[in-house]
């Protein structure tokens, strides 16, 4: 490590610092779901306070959840939502509308559209994931805000966990666990083809990795198709032991059912979402924006620690 290089509670070869981070972190970390919760009076011009706790809540547990009386349908909202927390660079998704902003809700086109063969444009479960977990390094999705604007007639609750709490769980039980996971090529996305050929070629990355700013991110699926791990004992282990940890319900797992006007703000912690049944005659209708920039206040100069030579 040069002289240059921020010291990181997420260096292996840090333990001290790893600790004091650790005992911070646990002693802050939300216990119930509602701890997540900000009521705002309108998500597009937060009020300084309303801006503030959103941040708070971002940097201390990467996510917050807003709660609002706005329930029209308004695209303009998550973006306008995102500017005022940092997130700017909408991603391009190919199926999202030409704003950046996709609508999730249940497919019309149910035979042969394009959306009808991905999960999220149907009412079934969707396993924990973080979003563009198969983009490559140039458009990792560091961002996200999936704003409702109606819920489904039953179900469709998320699950939400801070990747955070995923590492430290890891690194208690065994870091090399963590190394293996922050290895260039612990995760590989097969290329996905159609009958035009090559649709998407494969991508490899890391499961966990550190942004510029020295914040951790994390891309991940819980999905079998569709995803190659490395083929070692040591990453094999580290990701039956991530299964294992979201299937035991731990403490800080936290699920909660977005109603009208509820969004999620967040540095794109995994999440699950369980099946739900529409009402026809309101179907459940959520817009998510994905973002390459995490959340962050621009409206101060974050301080850097250096270490010394
Ligand atoms: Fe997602």
């Amino acid at each position: 490590m040069d002289r240059h290089t921020p010291v990181s509670p997420f260096d292996l070869d840090q333990p001290a610092l790893y600790a004091r981070w650790r005992a911070a972190k646990l002693a802050s970390h939300p216990r119930r779901a509602e701890e997540l919760i900000v009521d705002v009076a309108d998500p597009r011009a937060l009020t300084p306070t309303e801006r503030q706790a959103m941040l708070a809540l971002c940097a201390r547990t990467n996510m917050a959840v807003y709660r609002s009386p706005v329930t029209v349908e308004d695209k303009a909202l998550p973006r306008l939502l995102g500017q005022q927390l940092g997130l700017h660079r909408l991603d391009a998704n190919w199926l999202a509308d030409e704003d950046g902003i996709s609508q999730i809700a249940v497919s019309a086109d149910e035979e042969g559209g394009p959306r009808a063969d991905f999960i999220p444009y149907t009412n079934r479960p969707i396993k924990w994931h973080t979003d563009g977990y198969y983009h490559p390094q140039a458009r990792r999705i560091e961002g996200m805000i999936l704003h409702c604007v109606r819920n489904a007639g039953e179900g469709g609750v998320s699950g939400l966990v801070d990747h955070e709490m995923i590492y430290l769980a890891l690194r208690d039980a065994k870091p090399e666990w963590v190394r293996a996971l922050m290895t260039p090529d612990a995760m590989t996305i097969p290329a996905r083809t159609d009958e035009n050929g090559v649709a998407r070629p494969a991508q490899s990355g890391p499961v966990f990795y550190l942004r510029p700013d020295g914040g951790l991110q994390m891309r991940y699926t819980a999905r079998t198709r569709s995803i190659e791990w490395k083929n070692d004992a040591v990453t094999r282990e580290a990701v039956a032991f991530i299964e294992q940890l979201l299937a035991g319900n731990p403490p800080w797992l936290f699920r909660l059912l977005l109603q009208p006007g509820m969004g999620i703000v967040a540095n794109n912690v995994p999440h699950e979402r369980s099946s739900f049944t529409d009402d026809p005659q309101q179907p459940r209708l959520l817009y998510r924006a994905r973002y390459l920039d995490p959340v962050r206040d621009e409206r101060v100069a974050a301080p850097q620690e250096e270490v010394a030579a």
